[in-house]
C-alpha cells in the first residue's frame, strides 16, 4: 500500500508515543544523584597556591585528587552554613548580624570543601553534570584538579558539564573554594555550599537543563472549560551527528489519572540545541490556589531511533493569576489580596542552611496566621521552598538580587526563570529591590525595562513588578515597570498615584518594618529588645496596623508583603550590639509566635481571634500602669481584672483595642462578642509561679528516616500548675539518643550570643617519623611485590640516614633506594576518623607504600606529598617505605616526614536557654529507621524526655 509521507510520519509518531509511554522513568539513562553527604569541611585558605592559571588540571593540594589528605578536616552534610559556627564579634558587620566573617575577617571568611566519587565504567558516554544550588559566594570548583567553574554570585544555582574531566571506573575528587569575603545584600548571608549539590548523568542526547516549561492558558483568562497545555521542550544533542527526537507528553491529574498525552518530533543538530513547543488540552482542570493546592504531573519522554533517551517529571499547576489595576490581584477570576511576608533565607540553629523539611516547617508557620504569600527578598530562593510553596499552597514574588542587563546579570535573571517558571505558587517577577541611586533616571528605566522585556521570551504568563521605596514618583522605573511595587509609604502618595495612573496595577511588596520582640512588653537598648506593642520606632516604618488598615480599604493595592514574616540575622533595628538580629518579624528567628500574629491573624483569617498582651507577671510592680492590647476579631471585646470590668470596646476593622491596667498579680481576662452582643470568644493572662518543669513538643511525631527530614521540638518551661511561665530564662541542655542528630538551637532572643549549632573538629597528634634506613636497590616502580616493602622485612642491616641533617643520601645519578621507617600505633590511635602522614619531598621521584601496599607516587622534587594511609594500618609495628630515584644529580628523601593521628571528636555540649519560656530544637534523622529519644535538662527543673520516630522512607538516589 501507498502511505503519504506525512501520513507515515504521524503514523511512526504516534507509534512511538505508544511505546514510549508504557516506559518508567527507569528506563531513561537520566539520574539525578544527591551529592550532599560527606563532604570534608576546613575553614581557612591555606594552600595559596592550590589554584594554578598556568597550566591545565594542575591544580594542587586540595583541589587535586591525588596526594592531598582531608582525614583531618571535618565532615559536613550539605546544605551548610559555616557562618553560623563563627563567633560574634561586635566589630563585624551589624547588618550580617555581627559574626566574624566577611571584611575584616579574611581568615574565616575562605572555606574547602572536598569528596570524593566513583563513577563506573558502564557510564562512559553519557554525559556527566556537576550542580550545586547556591554557594555563598564565590565558588572555585574543580574535579580531579581541573578548574571546572568558577562562580560568583550566591544565589544562583549552577550545573557544569565535567564528563571530559571525568574518570571511569576510579576514584574522583570534587573541592570547591568558597570565598564569603565579599558581601552581597545587608542582610545575614551565611557562607558556603548552602543549598543542595547534584551528580547527574544524561544520555547525550537529553532534554536540556531546566528544558521543559509547561504553563496552562484559558480562553481570555477567564478560568472556565478547557485549560490550554503549553510545553516548550528544549532537546540538547551532544553528539556529532543530527538526531529526530521525538517528544512524547503525558499530563496527570493531581489524583494521577492520565488527562492528556500528546507528542511531536524535532530534529536537533550535531552538537546544537534545539526548542520543540507543543500544545494540548485539559478539560475541566482543577485549579491551584493556595487554599487548593493541587498539582499536575507532566510526563515528558524523549525518544531516538525508538530507544527513550530521557525523561522527566514536572510538576505545575493550572490557574490564573492577573494583576489588575482595579481589581488587584485576580486569582482564578476572582479579587484575591495577598496576605504576604518578606523573608530572607535564614533560621534558628542552621542560618541559611536550610533542610527541605524545615521550608515546610516555616510555610505552615506562616499559614497560621493567614499568610498567603512570601515575597523571597531580596534573592531567587532555594527550589525546595517554591516546591514546598507548590505543594502547601503559598503564593510567591520571585525576586532578583541585583538590577543589571548586563550579560552576567541577564545571565543571572535568565538563569533565575527559567529554573522557576514551572512553579504555579510564583506570581510576580522582581527585578530587584530598591535601586536607590538608579531607580528616578533614564539608566535605571531602560534597564528595568529592558530586563522586563527579557522575561517575555522566557515566561508570557507573569508580570514583573520593583519594589520602590517611593512615593508618588512617575519617573525611571514606575514609568516602565508592569506593577507598581511599594515598599512602604501607606497613605495619601497611594491613591494620588494611582489616580494619575489608572492603567497601572499596584502591589505592596514591602510594608511595615514593625518591630517587636517576642514576649517583650519594655524596650530596652541595652538588652537589644523592643517591646511587642506594635509600635512604628522609624520615620519610613508604620504598625502593623496602619499599613494593613490602608491597603485593606483599597483592593485595587492587591495587598502585600509584611517586612518581614520571620526574624532574621542582622539588620537589629533600631538597636546596635549587642542585638544581632532584626526584630520586623511577625515570628522571631524560631517562627514562635510574637504578639502581632494575633492582629494578623485576626483580620487575614476567618478564625475567631481573641489575644491579650502583655503577659501579667509583673512582681515588684503593683500599681504601675500598664498598656493592655486586644487582638481581636471580635465585634467587641470586654477586658477583666480578677474578675473585674475594666470596659467593653467596639473593634473597628482591620484595628485592636487597648486599655490602661495597673498591675496586681493574677487574671487579667476578656471576652469577644458578636455583633448579636453574643460571647464567642474567652481568653486569659495569668501571673504564673517558677518554672518548675520542662516540656519537649516535636513538630511531627513521625519523620522520614532518611537523613534529611527535620523534626522541630519546642522546649517550653511550666509552672506547678502547667502554666507556661513567659519570662522563664533558665539554661537547658540537650542529650539525644537514637536515630538523628541535633543540627541547631535558638530561642528567638534577638540578642543572644549562644551558639546556633555545635560543632566537632576533631584534634590531631602530630608524630615525627625521623628514623629511617636506606639501601641503594635496582628501581621497581609501582611493583607492590618487592620484598622491601614488607612489614616483616628485617632492615636491621640498612643504613641509617641522619635525621634532618639537610645532606642528600642518594650521591650519585639515576640512582633508586629504598627508605624505610617504623610506625607503632595502638588500636586506640586507630579507632578514630585516621591518620595521615605528610613527606617533604622525594628528590626526584618517588613511590610509597604502607605495609607494603602502594599508597602513591611523585615524579617532581618539589612535591610535598599527603597521604591519608587509615586503610593500610593495624595496631602494632606499622612499616612506611618509600623507592626513591634520582635523576642527573643528588637525591633521596628529604626527612622531616610527620604522621598525624587523627583523634575521635568528643561529645557535643548542646544547649540554649529559654528565651521568654522557649527555646527551638531542630533534629535530624539519620538513614536508619527507628527512635529519636531527645532530652532536655535544666538545674532545679524536672526533666522532659520525648520522642520521635522515623520511618523506613527511601532516601532520594545519592553518590555514595
Ligand atoms: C527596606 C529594605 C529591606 C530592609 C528594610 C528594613 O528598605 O528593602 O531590605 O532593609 O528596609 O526596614
Amino acid at each position: 500500500m501507498k502511505m503519504n509521507p506525512v501520513f507515515r510520519t504521524l503514523i511512526a509518531v504516534a507509534c512511538a508515543a505508544l511505546w514510549v509511554t508504557e516506559l518508567s522513568a527507569a528506563d531513561s539513562p537520566r539520574e539525578r544523584l544527591s551529592l550532599d553527604a560527606n563532604w570534608k569541611f576546613h575553614i581557612g585558605d591555606d594552600w595559596p597556591k592550590a589554584l594554578r592559571l598556568d597550566k591545565a588540571g594542575a591544580n594542587a593540594g586540595p583541589a587535586s585528587e591525588k596526594m592531598f589528605s582531608d582525614a583531618a578536616w571535618r565532615t559536613v552534610n550539605l546544605p551548610h552554613d559555616w557562618a553560623i559556627e563563627l563567633p560574634f564579634d561586635k566589630n563585624a558587620d551589624m547588618n550580617h548580624g555581627y559574626r566574624a566573617v566577611g571584611p575584616g575577617f579574611e581568615t574565616n571568611s575562605i572555606g574547602w570543601y572536598r569528596r570524593a566519587f566513583e563513577i563506573s565504567k558502564a557510564d562512559e558516554g553519557k554525559r556527566i553534570y556537576l550542580t550545586f544550588d547556591g554557594v555563598y559566594r564565590d565558588a572555585t570548583v574543580f574535579v580531579n584538579g581541573w578548574i571546572v567553574r568558577r562562580h560568583e554570585g550566591g544565589y544562583y544555582p549552577f550545573r557544569e558539564d565535567i564528563t571530559d574531566v571525568v574518570k571511569y571506573g576510579e576514584r574522583n575528587v570534587i573541592a570547591v573554594k568558597v570565598d564569603a569575603t565579599k558581601f552581597e545584600g545587608w542582610f545575614y548571608e551565611g557562607a558556603g555550599i548552602y543549598r543542595h549539590a547534584w551528580l547527574e548523568k544524561t544520555a547525550p542526547v537529553a532534554i536540556a537543563p531546566d528544558g521543559i516549561f509547561v504553563y496552562s492558558q484559558f480562553k481570555d483568562n477567564v478560568p472556565t472549560g478547557a485549560a490550554a497545555i503549553h510545553v516548550e521542550a528544549e532537546l540538547l544533542n551532544k553528539l556529532t551527528n543530527a538526531v529526530n527526537a521525538v517528544v512524547n507528553c503525558e499530563v496527570l491529574s493531581p489524583d494521577g489519572k492520565s488527562v492528556a498525552q500528546f507528542n511531536g518530533s524535532q530534529q536537533v543538530g550535531g552538537e546544537l540545541q534545539a526548542t520543540l513547543k507543543l500544545q494540548s488540552k485539559v478539560s475541566s482542570p482543577v485549579l491551584w490556589s493556595p487554599e487548593s493546592p493541587k498539582l499536575y504531573k507532566l510526563v515528558t519522554t524523549v525518544s531516538v531511533d525508538g530507544k527513550t533517551v530521557d525523561q522527566i517529571e514536572t510538576t505545575f499547576g493550572i490557574r490564573t493569576a492577573v494583576f489588575d489595576p482595579d481589581k488587584g490581584f485576580v486569582l482564578n477570576g476572582k479579587p484575591y489580596p495577598i496576605y504576604g511576608v518578606c523573608n530572607h533565607q535564614d533560621h534558628a540553629g542552621v542560618g541559611s542552611a536550610i533542610p527541605d523539611a524545615l521550608q515546610e516547617f516555616r510555610i505552615n508557620q506562616l499559614k497560621k496566621f493567614g499568610c498567603n504569600g512570601i515575597r523571597t527578598s531580596h534573592n531567587p530562593p532555594t527550589a525546595e521552598l517554591l516546591d514546598a510553596a507548590d505543594r502547601l499552597g503559598m503564593l510567591i514574588m520571585d525576586e532578583n538580587r541585583l538590577l543589571g542587563s548586563d550579560s552576567e546579570n541577564i545571565r543571572k535573571w535568565d538563569v533565575m526563570i527559567r529554573r522557576d517558571r514551572n512553579h504555579p505558587s510564583i506570581v510576580i517577577w522582581s527585578v530587584c529591590n530598591e535601586e536607590g541611586s538608579v531607580e528616578w533616571n533614564d539608566q535605571g528605566r531602560n534597564t528595568a525595562r529592558s530586563m522586563q522585556s527579557y522575561v517575555k521570551r522566557l515566561d508570557p504568563t507573569r508580570p514583573v513588578t520593583y519594589p520602590a521605596p517611593q512615593g508618588d514618583t512617575v519617573g525611571g522605573i514606575n514609568s516602565v515597570i508592569e506593577v507598581r511595587g511599594w515598599n512602604y509609604h501607606p497613605g495619601p502618595d497611594m491613591d494620588k498615584y494611582h489616580a494619575k495612573h489608572p492603567q497601572q496595577a499596584n502591589v505592596g511588596t514591602e510594608q511595615a518594618s514593625a518591630t517587636s520582640t517576642r514576649g517583650v512588653y519594655e524596650s530596652s537598648r541595652e538588652r537589644g529588645h523592643v517591646a511587642a506593642y506594635d509600635e512604628a520606632p522609624h520615620q519610613w516604618v508604620t504598625s502593623s496596623e496602619t499599613w494593613w488598615a490602608w491597603f485593606g480599604d483599597r483592593p485595587w493595592l492587591s495587598g502585600g508583603f509584611i517586612w518581614t514574616g520571620f526574624d532574621y540575622r542582622g539588620e537589629p533595628t533600631p538597636y546596635a550590639w549587642p542585638n544581632i538580629n532584626s526584630h520586623f518579624g511577625v515570628l522571631d528567628m524560631c517562627g514562635f509566635p510574637k504578639d502581632n500574629f494575633y492582629y494578623y491573624q485576626a483580620w487575614w483569617t476567618t478564625n475567631t481571634v481573641l489575644h491579650l498582651l502583655p503577659h501579667w507577671n509583673w512582681p515588684g510592680r503593683e500599681g504601675h500602669e500598664f498598656r493592655v492590647d486586644a487582638l481581636s476579631n471580635c465585634k467587641e471585646v470586654e477586658l477583666f481584672l480578677n474578675g473585674e470590668s475594666l470596659g467593653r470596646k467596639a473593634m473597628k476593622r482591620n484595628s485592636k483595642l487597648t486599655w490602661k491596667v495597673k498591675y496586681a498579680p493574677g487574671t487579667l481576662s476578656a471576652k469577644g462578642f458578636d455583633a448579636a452582643g453574643k460571647v464567642i470568644a474567652e481568653t486569659k493572662v495569668e501571673t504564673t509561679g517558677d518554672a518548675t518543669t520542662l516540656q519537649l513538643t516535636p513538630d511531627r511525631k513521625t519523620i522520614n528516616a532518611n537523613g534529611e527530614d527535620v523534626a522541630v521540638f519546642s522546649v517550653t518551661a511550666y509552672d506547678t500548675q502547667g502554666r507556661v511561665v513567659p519570662v522563664a530564662q533558665n539554661k537547658i541542655n540537650f542529650a539525644l539518643e537514637g536515630a538523628g542528630k541535633i543540627i541547631g538551637v535558638g530561642n528567638g532572643d534577638p540578642s543572644c550570643h549562644e551558639p546556633d549549632t555545635y560543632v566537632s573538629s576533631a584534634s590531631v597528634r602530630n608524630v615525627a617519623l625521623d628514623e629511617w634506613r636506606w639501601k641503594v636497590v635496582p628501581s621497581s616502580g609501582r611493583n607492590q611485590s618487592v620484598p622491601e616493602y614488607a612489614t616483616a622485612f628485617d632492615d636491621s642491616s640498612w643504613n641509617v640516614v641522619k635525621a634532618g641533617n639537610g645532606e642528600s643520601t642518594i650521591k650519585t645519578e639515576n640512582t633508586a633506594a629504598i627508605y624505610r621507617a617504623h610506625l607503632a600505633l595502638t588500636a586506640e590511635d586507630l579507632s578514630g576518623p585516621g591518620v595521615q602522614i605528610h613527606f617533604t619531598g622525594c628528590d626526584d621521584e618517588g613511590w610509597y607504600f604502607v605495609n607494603g601496599q602502594y599508597v602513591g607516587e611523585t615524579h617532581d622534587w618539589d612535591a610535598k606529598p599527603d597521604f591519608d594511609i587509615t586503610k593500610f594500618l593495624r595496631a602494632g609495628d606499622n612499616v612506611v617505605a618509600v623507592l626513591c630515584r634520582n635523576g642527573g644529580a643528588l637525591g633521596g628523601l628529604n626527612p622531616n616526614v610527620t604522621v598525624d593521628i587523627i583523634t575521635k571528636p568528643g561529645e557535643l555540649p548542646w544547649s540554649r536557654s529559654l528565651f521568654n519560656g522557649l527555646a527551638q530544637i531542630i533534629v535530624q534523622s539519620t538513614k536508619e529507621a527507628g527512635e529519636i529519644k531527645l532530652t532536655a535538662t535544666a538545674d532545679g527543673l524536672a526533666p522532659a524526655t520525648t520522642t520521635v520516630n522515623t520511618k523506613p522512607s527511601t532516601p532520594r538516589p545519592f553518590v555514595p
